[in-house]
């Protein structure tokens, strides 16, 4: 009998098996239920019990690879988490429709990272700013000693602003700490180079610091993709058009830009994942990136070029990295940067923009032709037969009959299975 009550103390200080055991009487799982959260696949529960806290199993996501990919000369196998159906094979096509013109060429803006320092409480906010910035070398100093591994490896402090903004409760110093994390996201490092900084910026400017943390408008560390497909592959200018004018919408549209971004970072999070990286970090990063007209906007870019083409360009914030957190401690990460062979977060980040790209491409060009739904349908067609019950063999049987009716439906695939049964 289930015991109904979300407090149960000392919790965190049970192993993953005892507090699946306790969960269990608490929800009234049964035995197939607990067996079934104890497997915890290729992540050994004390790697999972190290990354985060309450652990009481895992959770898998597919994993499967884009092939086609050429990204800046060099052929790339990129592997890709994600629980939705077409994402990858979105990837695959757009990809393979573009290696004739060259495939993906990349670019990276820098490594930068900003921490923000907020200081409340300040009499005069603009002799403060003043103050904060002679102390420059001040400032250089307390963030290289914060992490000097991040200063052997030749990154650290680059730069500060400082701005004076004013809230409801009057005015307030920001204060930008510019540093490059080099291979590391550089979370960590950033917040606790702020966090070092903060008592001393606070007293230059005579007030008190709040908020010490980064930020994920990574505007200083930009990738960039551009690719090109010919009106061969697009099938003609009718389809490049449409595309265009798809395209135009996210760009007068928050309605249509919300979805269109939403593709694209179906790319770009499903790399993010497989490499450990943070996806929140990103998709906050994309997102704002998106509104720095002041509008929400497309991420991408299309144009015609001078040969009828069609030409994509993808330009967000990407802070990944390759040292930290899940990238470092958790084995199937690792085998994904091994696999795509990123061996640097600069290489991480422009394979993961030109992934952005080749989704936003595949989505623009279904959308302008056929729709998504036919793409979509074996794949939801084989989710259905399994539904029904079809295993093996007789899943892509149920499928394939579902579709080629055009009914891909529950009643439909356990009709078409119960045929099989019979004539077997
Ligand atoms: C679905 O996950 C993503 C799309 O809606 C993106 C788009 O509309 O551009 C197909």
């Amino acid at each position: 009998m289930a015991s109904s009550t979300s407090r149960i103390p000392g919790f965190y200080q049970l192993t993953p098996t005892d507090r699946l055991a306790q969960v269990a009487e608490i929800s009234g799982l049964n035995e197939a239920a607990v067996n079934h959260l104890q497997n915890m696949g290729n992540l050994s529960p004390s790697i999972a019990d190290s990354l985060i806290e309450n652990v009481i199993g895992t959770f898998n996501v597919p994993l499967g690879i884009a092939t086609n990919m050429v990204i800046d000369s060099r052929e790339t196998l990129i592997p890709m988490a994600t629980e939705e159906s077409s994402v990858v094979a979105a990837v695959c096509n757009a990809a393979r429709q573009c290696r004739d013109s060259g495939g993906f060429t990349t670019f990276m803006s820098g490594s930068l990272m900003i921490a923000q320092i907020q200081l409340l409480g300040v009499k005069n906010p603009e002799f403060a700013r003043l103050q904060i910035l002679s102390r420059q070398e001040d400032i250089r100093t307390v963030c290289n000693e914060a992490d000097p591994v991040l200063v052997s490896k030749g990154g650290g402090y680059r730069d500060v602003e400082v701005r004076v903004l004013t809230g409801r409760s009057g005015p307030m110093v920001v204060i930008h700490l510019i540093i490059d994390t080099r291979d590391a996201m550089g979370a960590n490092a950033v917040n606790s180079m702020a966090e070092a900084v903060a008592p001393l910026a606070a007293e230059w400017a005579h007030g008190y610091a709040n908020l010490r943390i980064l930020s994920n408008l990574a505007d200083r560390r930009l990738a960039r993709a551009q690719a090109t497909w010919s009106l061969d592959m697009l099938g003609g200018e009718s389809v490049r058009d449409n595309i265009l004018a798809a395209y135009e919408l996210a760009n007068i549209d928050g309605y249509r830009a919300a979805t269109h971004n939403k593709g694209i970072m179906n790319g770009v999070s499903a790399v993010v994942l497989a490499t450990g990286n943070d996806t929140r970090a990103v998709e906050a990063g994309a997102h704002a990136y998106a509104c720095r007209s002041g509008a929400y906007r497309s991420l991408t870019h299309w144009e015609v070029d001078a040969e009828g083409s069609l030409t994509g360009v993808l330009e967000m914030p990407l802070s990944v990295g390759l040292l930290g957190g899940a990238t470092r401690s958790h084995p199937t990460a690792r085998l994904c940067l091994d696999i795509m062979q990123a061996d640097t977060a600069e290489r991480l980040a422009r394979i993961i923009a030109a992934v952005g790209l080749a989704q936003n491409f595949s989505a623009l060009k279904a959308l302008a032709t056929t729709g998504i739904q036919q793409g979509h349908m074996t794949l939801h067609a084989k989710n259905i037969a399994m539904m029904a019950g079809a295993k093996g063999e007789e899943i892509d049987m149920v499928a394939e009959e579902m579709v080629s009716t055009g009914k891909v439906r529950l009643d439909v695939a356990e009709q078409v299975l119960s045929r099989l049964h019979n004539t077997e």
